[in-house]
């Protein structure tokens, strides 16, 4: 699989999201293509998010003739392109910040987030290989839930909770993986399982409604998510289905962790009442591989996204170690 996202040939190259498991790899060359694309969820995941963030204000700042006004505009224009994640505003911010040296010095901090984000995932993978070592003493291989996709091609590479598994696995410590599937548009069906299968790593895939009844029926040892946007209190907003699995961990007795980088968690958002939450296209719930599957005249309600209270997240994992509101 190639690298999520990069930069080559003075362009942003993507990994198509919206076409996996097929493999298509797009080269996106205007701060246009770029919002566009974020918003159609072809790069998608909140640590990509930010790197997407970075190099598109550096894609800008390369442009001809770009005037402070027209980079300022469209650096707005890029974070507001999805509002949950908080990665993609905090690399936007990053790359501006470096403008005042010029576009090199824009580019070489964009670039800089693309290497610290690699190397963030393998500090939170190992942290959290450990730590699930810690919680679960005495079970030698972990049966694991996760639900959207954390993985390598929700970052630059290796992934968040996914980059937890993947440690784990390296030391033969995952026994299987659930999987959510993620409706509406199937993340977990189509790229943590894509991602899962290509590891050697055993899973199966199971539809969002079924994940709590899993984790109440005792099949799993731990549940595993990444996070969009974690509040300063630690309440943690994550694709929606996040929540209820928190509920049934909870009841279950089982850890639920989230992983995440530090630049997911936002100190500026008090809770996570204070989150925004994406509310995305009806049609994204009603059609269903091209065919309406409602009534015509039936609406719908999709929110991207829910809030998982910190009082149901037994730790947060990030590259500097478990992180504590
Ligand atoms: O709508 P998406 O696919 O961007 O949502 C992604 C998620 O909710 C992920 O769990 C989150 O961004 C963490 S990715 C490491």
């Amino acid at each position: 699989m190639p690298r999520t996202i990069d930069w080559v040939d003075d362009r942003i190259e993507v990994v198509d999201q919206t076409v996996l498991p097929s493999v298509r790899v797009l080269a996106l060359g205007t701060l246009d293509e770029l919002v566009s694309a974020i918003r159609l969820l072809v790069v998608r995941g909140a640590p990509a998010l930010g790197v997407a963030g970075a190099l598109g204000v550096a894609l800008a700042a390369r442009g001809p003739g770009a005037s402070e006004p027209e980079l300022l505009a469209g650096a707005e224009r890029l974070a507001q392109a999805r509002p949950t994640a908080a990665n993609l505003a905090w690399g936007v911010r990053q790359a501006l910040a470096a403008w005042p040296h010029g576009p090199d010095a824009v580019l070489a901090a964009a670039l800089r987030i693309r290497d610290e984000d690699i190397r963030s995932c393998r500090s939170i993978g190992a942290h959290g290989a450990d730590l699930l070592r810690s919680l679960l003493p005495g079970r030698a291989a972990l049966r694991l839930h996760t639900h959207c996709n954390a993985g390598a091609l929700a970052c630059v590479e290796w992934g968040t909770a996914l980059g937890v598994v993947r440690s784990l696995h390296a030391a033969g410590g995952v026994d299987y993986v659930v999987v959510g599937e993620t409706r509406p548009l199937l993340q977990g069906a189509r790229i943590t399982a894509l991602e899962l299968a290509e590891a050697g790593i055993r899973h199966r895939v199971v539809v969002d409604g079924a994940g709590p009844s899993i984790v109440a029926h005792g099949l799993v040892d731990a549940v595993l998510v990444g996070a969009d946007r974690i509040a300063a209190n630690g309440d943690v907003a994550n694709k929606i289905g996040t929540y209820p699995l928190a509920l049934a961990a909870a009841r279950a007795g089982v850890p639920f962790l989230v992983a995440a980088p530090r630049s997911t968690v936002d100190l500026a958002t008090p809770d996570g009442a204070a989150i925004v939450i994406e509310d995305r296209d009806a049609d994204e719930v009603l059609v269903h591989q091209g065919r309406r599957v409602t009534p015509l005249g039936s609406t719908a309600w999709n929110p991207a996204f829910d809030v998982t209270p910190a009082d149901l997240v037994t730790a947060v994992v990030t590259e500097d170690g478990i992180w504590r509101p």
